[in-house]
């Protein structure tokens, strides 16, 4: 693809937005922000959640759309956020998180993202990433949003927070989608974005 691709990002999340378009930017492609309601479905299913908000979006604006839903799953407490991680992380927090976890041995979790995407002349399409780590034992760290002080990944000693963007990028969940998303995406022919 030449010219940049633009395509609206239904979300009221700015961190999202920048991340999104951190990753993308190597593929030509740029998110426009457009936050109104994101018609969410209850569901223990990310890609059911960001497929129904992609449609109903796209019956709307009748244009490119993209819907990203992700959340924290954490081992002990059986998936817990999940689904739920925005509401959890607006009430407890991640001091609460941590609190919810005190003398647990099993501190493993995993981020997952699921991306839908559709286009007049492509369909609906979705792609999901996911990062296996651990929740710390204290919060650590100032950059990042929503759970990124308390969830270290894989073979490594950081959190999320105190990760350069660009290495959180490497490893997290959100990268591998929208990695995803993008190679599928520049190797096709929008028409008309
Ligand atoms: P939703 O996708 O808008 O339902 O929100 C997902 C929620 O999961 C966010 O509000 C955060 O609390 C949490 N979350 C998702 N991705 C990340 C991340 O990359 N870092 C930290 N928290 C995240």
């Amino acid at each position: 693809m030449s010219a940049m691709v633009s395509i609206l990002f239904i979300t009221n999340n700015e961190h999202k937005v920048e991340e999104a378009n951190r990753i993308l930017s190597p593929f030509g492609i740029r998110l426009e922000m457009s936050p109104q309601k994101k018609v969410e479905i209850q569901s223990d299913s990310l890609v059911r959640i960001a497929r129904y908000a992609a449609l109903t979006a796209a019956k709307k604006l009748k244009s490119p759309v993209l819907v990203e839903d992700s959340g924290l799953f954490i081992r002990a407490l059986n998936g817990f956020p999940g689904p739920f991680s925005s509401y959890v992380q607006k009430t407890i927090g991640c001091e609460g998180i941590l609190k919810l976890l005190q003398g647990r041995e099993d501190r493993g979790a995993a981020f997952r993202c699921a991306v839908a995407f559709w286009s007049p002349n492509l369909g609906l399409h979705t792609f999901h990433g996911e990062s296996l780590g651990r929740i710390s034992l204290t919060m650590r760290g100032h950059a990042g949003f929503g759970f990124d002080p308390i969830f270290v990944p894989s073979g490594e000693d950081l959190t999320f927070a105190e990760m350069p963007p660009e290495q959180k990028d490497l490893f997290s969940h959100r990268g591998a989608a929208f990695r995803a998303f993008g190679s599928w995406l520049s190797s096709k022919i929008i028409a008309k974005p």
